[in-house]
């Protein structure tokens, strides 16, 4: 059986949290709110529960939790030889959505880590999910609270879908602030490498550091990672069942921008009949009025933010909506750019470079 527990994001109702922190401690697993998706969580001490989550998401059990701690105090039980480098980070970004990677320490099972001798690790910003920690006394191992390769979650009703009577307790308070996942970075080579871009800009992260960040071809969604650093980019993510067509360019301004919404619009002339659904930027969704089309407007690309924010749900809304084939427009690889774009080109079927 799941209890769904609906608490206010910023002044949550302290019962709720304690009755949920409980279900933790007693080796629960509790789906609950971060400030990027909704996480999965889990007492990182507790084997069972580990096990249970990756059960009831079907996750792969090589790819490894995101463990989510509510102090600094907490990091060292999680993490070893900690560097430098991690508490300038921790300083300037937590909590907040940037993860980072580091030595486990003896006290982590190998559960947590899908075998690695690695941690991640980070402190979340909303109030519900470090009160839960805090009260569960325990650091909490969560993925995202999504079925396997599904988007993740940005509403309690997404996880309601997902994972309802498969988990005890869901902690439902509404939309996220980012809805995205954290940016992930390890700091343990030199230079660092972007494993996952995400709700922090790998250049805020850069300026921070005074370093450059080396962003491989799997931060950008363009191939699958063969080593065993970033066991989660081997995984197809995020698509939805609809084919998903991701429209790229070499430039996004002005007449580029324009070319790219006339070829958007002559892909849709070549699915006569069936019902195409086009993920839109403010700027451009005027080209697909009059066309027959389903369009979801993400946001405009003056505020990157709105569009990050509002892709997961839409990846959801194009199966919901009954749509045959979804097309998506591309955004430069800067900023949260390089973030929309790994997660949209995961979720495409295929790519056409104009
Ligand atoms: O914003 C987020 O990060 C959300 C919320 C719930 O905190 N969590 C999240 O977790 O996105 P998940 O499991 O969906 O993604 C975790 C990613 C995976 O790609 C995994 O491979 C990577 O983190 N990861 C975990 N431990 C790692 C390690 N030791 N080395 C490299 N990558 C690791
Ligand atoms: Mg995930």
């Amino acid at each position: 059986m799941t209890i769904i527990l609906r608490v206010d994001p910023t002044n949550p109702d302290e019962e709720a949290l304690s009755r949920a922190a409980e279900v933790i401690r007693g080796g629960g697993l509790v789906a609950f709110p971060t400030e990027t998706v909704y996480g999965l969580g889990a007492n990182v001490f507790d084997r069972r529960a580990l096990m249970r989550v990756y059960e009831v998401k079907q996750r792969p059990v090589d790819n490894p939790l995101i463990i989510h701690v509510d102090s600094l105090e907490m990091l060292r039980e999680v993490a070893r030889d900690i560097p430098e480098e991690a508490f300038k980070l921790a300083s300037r970004f937590w909590p907040g959505p940037l993860t980072l990677i580091l030595l486990k320490s003896g006290r982590v099972p190998y559960e947590a880590t899908g075998g690695l001798e690695t941690v991640a690790v980070r402190m979340p910003a909303h109030p519900v999910a470090l009160k839960l920690i805090s009260r569960a006394g325990v650091p909490i191992a969560a993925p995202s609270a999504n079925l396997s390769g599904r988007p993740s979650p940005t509403r309690g009703e997404h996880v309601v879908r997902d994972l309802y009577s498969k988990v005890d307790v869901i902690i439902d308070a509404g939309e996220t602030l980012y809805g995205v996942e954290s940016t992930i970075v390890n700091i343990l080579v030199k230079p660092p490498v972007l494993l996952r871009p995400g709700a922090y800009p790998v250049e805020e992260v850069e300026r921070v550091l005074g370093v450059r960040i080396h962003v491989p071809e799997f931060a950008r969604g363009l191939s699958e990672a063969e080593s065993a650093m970033a066991p989660g980019t081997r995984y197809r993510h995020y698509a939805p069942n609809t084919p998903l067509i991701l429209v790229e360019a070499g430039s996004y301004e002005g007449e580029a921008l324009k070319r790219l919404s006339m070829e958007v619009a002559r892909r849709i002339g070549e699915f006569k009949g069936r019902r195409v659904c086009v993920l839109s930027s403010r700027e451009t969704s005027s080209a697909y009025t009059g066309l027959g089309v389903e369009v979801f407007v993400l946001g405009s690309r003056d505020n990157l933010f709105a569009v990050a924010r509002n892709l997961f749900n839409a990846l959801r809304w194009v199966d919901d909506a009954g749509c045959e084939v979804a097309i998506a427009e591309g955004y430069p690889e800067r900023g949260l750019g390089l973030t929309i774009m790994n997660r949209l080109r995961k979720a495409a079927s295929r790519r056409i470079f104009i």
